[in-house]
C-alpha cells in the first residue's frame, strides 16, 4: 500500500526533511539511497541547512546513488557524481569512503552490487520520470533487475536535455540500480512535483495494476512507501 501525502511544495520538503533529521539522529550510521535530478535538490539544500545548524551530522552516514551516465567522466560537470558533490557531499561532513556512486561503465557493476548486497538501504529517495521510470528503469524493465546498463528512453533523453546545452550532448546510456535493489530498501520516499508529473501520477493511482510498463507501479508491493505530491502533480487524482 502506498501512502499518499498531498501538500504544497514547501510543506512537502519540510516534511521529508523532518523524516531525514529524525532517522539520521536515531541511527547515525544510516544507509541512504540518494537520487539526482530537480526533485531532490530542495531537499539537499534543507539537509545542508540542518547540518549547518548542527541538527544532523553525516559523519557516519553511508550513501548509495541510484544511477550514473555511461561513459561520462566523474569530473565532467554533467556526471551525477558532480551533481551530488556540488549539491550535497562537498557541503556536509560525509566521509569520502562512505559515498558509493554507481560506476560509469559496465565493468564496475559487479563491485557496486557487492557493496549494495553487504548493506541494506534504510531510506531510498526517488523521483519519478514522466514515463513512470524510477532510477533509470525505463518502461519494460523486468521487475527482478539488479544494477544494470540501460538504454535511456527517448522521453528521458528529451526530459534531461534541459540540463545540457545541446540535445546531442545528452548521454543515451546509463548504469542504474535495478527495481529489485530499490524494493530491498526498508523505507521508500518518492517525491513528485509539478504538472509534468500529473499524467503519470494519475496512471499510477488509477487502478491496482502492477505492470512492467509502469516501473513505479512495483512500489505498490512495498510495505513502507510514501509518495509526496504537490497539488500540481496530484491534480488529476
Ligand atoms: P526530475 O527527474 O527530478 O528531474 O524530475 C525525475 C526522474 O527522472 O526520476
Amino acid at each position: 500500500m502506498i501512502k499518499k501525502v498531498i501538500k504544497s511544495k514547501e510543506e512537502i520538503y519540510n516534511d521529508v526533511l523532518e523524516v531525514y533529521v529524525n532517522e539520521i539522529n536515531k541511527n547515525p550510521e544510516i544507509v541512504l539511497g540518494l537520487a539526482t535530478g530537480s526533485t531532490p535538490e530542495p531537499l539537499y539544500k534543507k539537509l545542508i541547512e540542518a547540518y549547518n545548524d548542527s541538527k544532523i551530522s553525516f559523519s557516519k552516514v553511508e550513501t548509495f546513488n541510484l544511477d550514473e551516465y555511461e561513459g561520462i567522466k566523474k569530473e565532467n560537470e554533467q556526471s551525477y557524481y558532480s551533481f551530488m558533490n556540488k549539491n550535497l557531499f562537498s557541503k556536509v561532513d560525509i566521509k569520502k569512503e562512505n559515498i558509493n556512486m554507481p560506476p560509469n561503465k559496465e565493468e564496475g557493476i559487479e563491485e557496486y552490487e557487492k557493496k549494495l548486497n553487504e548493506k541494506k538501504i534504510d531510506i531510498q529517495l526517488l523521483g519519478i520520470g514522466s514515463n513512470g521510470h524510477i532510477a533509470f528503469n525505463e518502461p519494460g524493465t523486468p521487475f527482478n533487475t539488479r544494477t544494470h546498463k540501460v538504454k535511456l528512453a527517448q522521453k528521458t533523453i528529451d526530459d534531461n536535455s534541459r540540463f545540457f546545452d545541446k540535445k546531442e550532448d545528452v548521454p543515451t546510456e546509463a548504469i542504474s540500480m535495478g527495481l529489485a535493489n530499490i524494493m530491498e530498501a526498508k523505507k521508500i520516499i518518492l517525491i513528485a512535483i509539478g504538472e509534468t508529473k500529473a499524467e503519470i501520477i494519475k496512471e499510477l493511482f488509477s487502478n491496482d495494476n502492477i505492470s512492467e510498463q509502469l516501473p513505479a507501479s512495483i512500489l505498490k508491493k512495498h510495505e513502507d512507501v510514501t509518495i509526496y505530491m504537490d497539488q500540481e502533480a496530484a491534480k488529476l487524482i
